[in-house]
C-alpha cells in the first residue's frame, strides 16, 4: 500500500499516537479536539498515566495496526523497539516530530534515522518546531486577527480592551466572576501569615526592646522602618518559595526514578499557584523600593545626620571614609537594583497576553533560569546587607536574630539545592528521566 493510500484510508480510521508523554498528550488531545479518533500505543496500556478522555490505549503493535499515520512522540533515544515492530508499521505514514536538545549530536537526522530502522513505512518530518503547550493552544495568529476584530467593536462601544492572550486564558476569565481570588488564597494567606509574624517580631526587637531597656520611645519607627524590614523580609521568603516546590518535585522524580508518577496533591496545588505568589512577592518588592526611596527625606533621618554633623563640629571630631563600607553598601544596593529588575520582567512574563506570545522555551527560560538569578541577586543583596552584624552581640537583642537573617533561611535552601541538583551527575539522571527513561520499566 502507497503513502497516499495510507492517509486516504486514515481519514475513517483512528490517530495512532506512541508515546504518552507532554507532547504525545498533547497532540492526543489537540486531535480529538479537531474530530480525529485517537489510539495510543504504550509500553504499558494499563499504567501509563493520564491520556486525554476520548483516546484509547493499547500496545504499540495493536495500536499501530489500528491505524494508517502514526505520530511518533518519544525521544530519538528509545527508536530502537520500533525495528521490532516493523511488520505492523509496514506502508504506515509515521510522522517523526522529535527534537535534538542540541546541534549536530548525531550524524543524521532523526526522521533519516526512524527511515532507516523502518524502511518500508513512509516517514514524514512536521510538527517539530510546535511545543506541547502551542498544540494544546492552537494556531496564535488566527486568534490575533479574531481578536482584533472584537477588540475594534469594543472600542467603539466606549470600553477599553485589556487582551488577556489566546482562548487558552478563558476559562479563568469565565471563572472570574465567580470564584474571585481563589488562585490567589493559598498565597496571599502565606503573605498575611509572614507580615503579621514578621511584624511582631521586628516590633518587640526594635521598638519594644528600646522602650524597655533604655525607656526610648521608638514608635514612629513602625511606619517606615518597621514596614521597610517586613516588606523585604515577605518579598524574599516568598520569591524562594516560588521555586521550592520545583526544587521538591525534582527530588521526588530522582527518589521514584520515573516522571509517570503524579506528586503529592500539596505539591501539586503549591506548584499551581507560584505564578501569584510571584506576583505578591513583586508587590511586596516594589514597596521596599518605594520605601527606601523616601529614607533620606525621612525627619528622623534628617535629624540624625544633621545632629551628627553639629556635634562633630562642637567636638572638633571628623571621622575618616571606610572604602569596605563604600564597597559594601554600593554593592548590596547594586544587587537590590539588578534583583529588583529581574523580578519585574519575570512577573511582566508571567502575565498571560506576554507569556502566550513566547514560545514555550522562551518562557521557561525566563521563568526558571532567570528566576533562579533573581533569587540569587535578592538573596545576595540581603547577604551584603547583613554583612558583618552577625559579628556583633548587640545585634541579638534579648537573644533573638535579626530579621534579615531568618528572610535568608529558605531562599539559602532553595539555592543549595538547585545547586546540587545542577551537580552533572545528578542533573544528567533527571534530564534521563524527564525525557522518559525510568527506573525499572517493565519491558
Ligand atoms: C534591605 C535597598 C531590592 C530584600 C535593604 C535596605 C536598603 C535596600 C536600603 C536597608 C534598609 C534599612 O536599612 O532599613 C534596595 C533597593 C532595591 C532593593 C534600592 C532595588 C531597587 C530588594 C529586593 C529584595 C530585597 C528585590 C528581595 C526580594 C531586602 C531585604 C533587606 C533589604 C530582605 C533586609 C531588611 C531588614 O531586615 O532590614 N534594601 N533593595 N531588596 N532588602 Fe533591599
Amino acid at each position: 500500500m502507497g503513502a497516499a493510500a495510507a492517509v486516504l484510508e486514515s481519514c475513517g480510521e483512528p490517530l495512532c499516537v506512541f508515546g504518552t508523554g507532554d507532547l504525545g498528550r498533547s497532540l492526543g488531545q489537540r486531535l480529538l479536539q479537531s474530530g480525529y479518533k485517537v489510539v495510543y500505543g504504550s509500553r504499558r496500556p494499563d499504567s501509563c498515566g493520564p491520556i486525554p478522555p476520548g483516546a484509547q490505549v493499547m500496545n504499540h503493535a495493536a495500536a499501530a495496526q489500528s491505524a494508517g499515520i502514526v505520530f511518533i512522540c518519544i525521544h530519538r533515544e528509545h527508536y530502537g523497539f520500533l525495528q521490532t515492530l516493523a511488520p505492523q508499521l509496514k506502508g504506515k505514514v509515521l510522522v517523526d516530530v522529535s527534537n535534538n536538545p542540541e546541534k549536530d549530536l548525531f550524524p543524521e537526522a532523526n526522521a533519516e534515522h526512524l527511515q532507516r530502522l523502518v524502511p518500508e513505512a513512509f516517514v514524514v518530518k512536521a510538527l517539530n518546531t510546535l511545543s506541547a503547550w502551542a498544540l494544546q493552544n492552537g494556531p496564535l495568529d488566527a486568534n490575533r486577527q479574531a481578536n482584533q476584530a472584537v477588540s475594534q467593536v469594543c472600542t467603539r462601544l466606549g470600553f477599553s480592551v485589556l487582551d488577556r492572550g489566546s482562548l487558552s486564558a478563558s476559562r479563568e476569565l469565565e471563572d472570574f466572576p465567580l470564584q474571585l481570588f481563589t488562585e490567589w488564597r493559598l498565597p496571599l494567606s502565606i503573605a498575611l501569615g509572614l507580615t503579621a509574624a514578621f511584624f511582631f517580631y521586628l516590633l518587640i526587637r526594635d521598638v519594644l526592646y528600646a522602650y524597655v531597656n533604655n525607656g526610648k520611645n521608638m514608635s514612629f519607627r513602625i511606619m517606615v522602618s518597621l514596614a521597610n524590614q517586613v516588606f523585604p523580609i515577605v518579598s524574599l521568603i516568598m520569591l524562594a518559595l516560588c521555586y521550592l516546590p520545583g526544587v521538591i518535585a525534582a527530588g521526588f522524580q530522582l527518589y521514584r526514578g520515573t516522571k509517570y508518577r503524579r506528586f503529592p496533591d500539596w505539591l501539586d496545588r503549591w506548584m499551581l499557584c507560584r505564578k501569584q505568589m510571584g506576583l505578591v512577592a513583586l508587590g511586596f518588592a516594589s514597596l521596599h523600593v518605594l520605601y527606601t526611596l523616601i529614607i533620606p527625606i525621612r525627619y528622623y533621618v534628617r535629624y540624625k545626620i544633621s545632629e551628627s554633623v553639629i556635634s562633630k563640629v562642637l567636638e572638633n571630631r571628623t571621622s575618616e571614609f571606610s572604602n569596605i563600607w563604600a564597597w559594601r553598601s554600593d554593592s548590596y544596593l547594586a544587587m537590590g537594583i539588578l534583583g529588583f529588575v529581574l523580578f519585574v520582567l519575570l512577573g511582566i512574563t508571567s502575565l498571560p497576553s506576554v507569556s502566550n506570545a513566547l514560545s514555550w522555551r522562551e518562557f521557561s527560560y525566563i521563568q526558571s533560569k532567570m528566576g533562579y538569578v533573581t533569587l540569587f541577586l535578592c538573596t545576595l543583596h540581603t547577604f551584603l546587607y547583613g554583612g558583618d552584624r552577625f559579628l556583633r552581640p548587640s545585634t541579638y537583642k534579648w537573644y533573638t536574630v535579626p530579621g534579615y537573617m531568618l528572610s535568608l533561611v529558605v531562599p539559602t535552601v532553595v539555592l543549595l539545592l538547585k545547586l546540587l541538583l545542577l551537580l552533572p551527575c545528578v542533573d544528567h539522571h533527571l534530564t534521563r528521566i524527564r525525557r522518559g527513561w525510568e527506573r525499572s520499566a517493565p519491558l
